[in-house]
């Protein structure tokens, strides 16, 4: 069985006071909640905060981004060390705003995922295609090419403890989301590309989130997809009641 994960990606959003806001009217709420793992992303600058807020909640932190050197003359770049020194356990690696805005790479997602293994932070490595490589009818072409220039490289024993997340990119911020059976079609192709490389074993035990447009209206349905093992939610995640409707899906409406 995988366990759920679900993870808030707070993009370019709040404050340090608005993120201490957001973890006291959420920390009780899930303080409860077993059946899944939860995660908020916050901007870089306000990981400690946010860690602070956590403590002695179920909640983990994770940073947007990660450098893949350790240390050095890299203005305004942060490293693995840095951020699992600062509480984080998580980090979003390849995510679509970074590859189109910042020139993110198949070779900057592998050594992403690669430095923040190694400093022991658990990585949800971002794959997806945009809408025209849909409608031309490459969506699979591009899962493989993502897979294979970003995870392939990976040795099984790091694989195994890496998370995917498969956001369309036409699905992110859009409040298109893509339907189930379209997100459980991705999915089952990616975890077929998993058995492939790294065997059975690692695909049944990866997990891999659905990400674009998630919502507290359609999370249930998107969860009851045996293929999705969780979500990475952008702006329904700002809200600490709509992010917590999502958390608490088993008992949402739908
Ligand atoms: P969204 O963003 O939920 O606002 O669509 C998801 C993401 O980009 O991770």
């Amino acid at each position: 069985m995988r366990k759920p994960v679900i993870a808030g990606n707070w993009k370019m959003h709040k404050t340090g006071p608005e993120t201490a806001a957001f973890f006291a009217q959420i920390a009780p709420r899930v303080a409860g909640l077993e059946h899944a793992e939860v995660v908020i992303c916050p901007p870089f600058v306000n990981v400690a905060i946010a860690v602070e807020s956590a403590k002695s909640t179920r909640i983990e932190i994770g940073a947007q981004d990660v450098f893949w050197l350790k240390e050095g003359a890299y203005t305004g770049e942060v490293s693995a060390p840095m951020l699992a020194a600062a509480g984080c356990r998580w980090v979003i690696v390849g995510h679509s705003e970074r590859r189109r805005c910042f020139g993110e790479t198949e070779e900057t997602v592998f050594k992403r995922t690669v430095a923040a293994l190694d400093a022991g932070l658990k990585p949800i490595v971002c794959v997806g295609e945009r809408l025209e490589q849909r409608e031309a009818g490459r969506t699979e072409a591009v899962l493989a090419e993502q897979f294979a220039g970003g995870l392939a490289p990976l040795s099984p024993e790091q694989f195994i403890r890496v998370s995917i997340a498969y956001e369309p990119v036409w699905a992110i911020g859009t409040g298109k989301t893509a339907t189930p059976e379209t997100a459980a079609e991705a999915h089952r192709f990616l975890r077929e590309r998993i058995r492939d490389k790294f065997g059975a074993h690692a695909a049944d035990a990866c997990r891999i989130l659905y990400g674009g447009s998630v919502k507290p209206d359609n999370i249930k349905t998107l969860m009851a997809q045996p293929e999705l093992d969780g979500a990475l939610v952008g702006g329904a995640s700002l809200d600490p009641a709509s992010f917590f409707a999502i958390v608490n899906y088993p008992v949402s409406a739908t």
